[in-house]
């Protein structure tokens, strides 16, 4: 298993949903260090609640938008010059701008598509940021591999990091979610390519496609939507908490057999 004590992490969208829970979780079980990354100002207050409640200042706040490089350079510069150079990535920050593809308009009859600046912004955040917090990581284990005279990684070395992205259910395809859908499929080229390529600085990628779980990005669904569609496809009958796909993530950190994708959906069947 991992040795979670010797792991710096950066975690996206830190204060709030699923995130929180995980920096929550990866405390408790002994993580050294966590840049805890989001554009609220809730990141400070989390960061000073977890803290406490480790009696150990093992949570760095950074506030700032994902989707800002010089910011993302920052973060990894900072948590270089404190803790020694980052590790661990879950790029967990994202949003949902859901409305149907294509729409007829009753009166002029005309048809209208999903909005293209809209799409862009979600790719901004859920893709392209993702990627891009993922590579940061991979980057910043391979140069410390390098400053230290290590070539290829072999099999017989500590692993030497993990990135685990966050993808969704929605990545098999959602009504109303198009952009969404698109950005939570496409991280599973992603991650599939990374961990071709990163296991060559003995970094593993895998991703977690969680079902409905009960966060602010899901509270503020449509409550009918919930109860008629969601939780009566659902076998668990009810929403995930976020502890609980928290728990699958660190798993997936902590267990280097665990490769590929993990689905902590709840037991969900989507609609045709
Ligand atoms: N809640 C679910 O049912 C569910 C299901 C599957 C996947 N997911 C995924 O899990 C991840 C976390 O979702 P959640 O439900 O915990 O969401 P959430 O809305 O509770 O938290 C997301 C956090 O990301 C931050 N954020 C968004 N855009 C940002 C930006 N540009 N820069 C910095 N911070 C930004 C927000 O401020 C927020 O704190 C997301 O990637 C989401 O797509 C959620």
């Amino acid at each position: 298993m991992v040795d979670l004590s010797k792991r710096v992490a950066v975690i996206t969208g830190g204060a709030s949903g699923i995130a929180r829970a995980l920096c929550r979780q990866l405390g408790r079980e002994g993580v050294r260090a966590i840049g805890v990354v989001d554009f609220s100002d809730a990141v400070d207050g989390v960061c000073r609640e977890v803290n406490a409640e480790m009696g150990r200042e093992v949570l760095a706040p950074f506030r700032g938008d994902v989707t800002d490089r010089a910011f993302r350079r920052r973060v990894f510069d900072d948590m270089k010059s404190r803790y020694g150079g980052v590790t661990t990535c879950v790029p967990a920050a994202g949003i949902t701008r859901d409305a149907i593809a294509v729409r007829v308009d009753k009166e002029t009859r005309r048809a209208s598509v999903y909005d293209q600046d809209t799409f862009e912004k979600v790719v901004a955040v859920n893709l392209t940021a993702a990627a891009y917090w993922a590579m940061e990581t991979v980057a910043s284990v391979a140069e410390q591999r390098a400053a230290s005279g290590a070539g290829r990684w072999k099999p017989t070395d500590p692993i030497a990091g993990e990135v685990v992205f966050i993808g969704s259910i929605s990545s098999l395809g959602n009504k109303g979610q198009v952009s969404y859908a698109a950005t939570k499929a496409a991280l599973e080229g992603v991650s599939a390519t990374l961990a071709k390529e990163a296991i060559f600085y003995g970094v593993r990628s895998a991703i977690v496609h969680p079902g409905f779980t009960d966060t602010p990005m899901v509270r503020a669904m449509d409550r009918d939507l919930l109860e008629q569609q969601i939780l009566p496809r659902t076998q668990l009958g009810r929403l995930l908490q976020p502890e609980e796909v928290a728990e699958a993530i660190c798993f997936m950190i902590k267990n280097p057999a665990v490769t590929g994708s993990l689905w902590a959906d709840a037991g969900w069947h989507p609609p045709a």
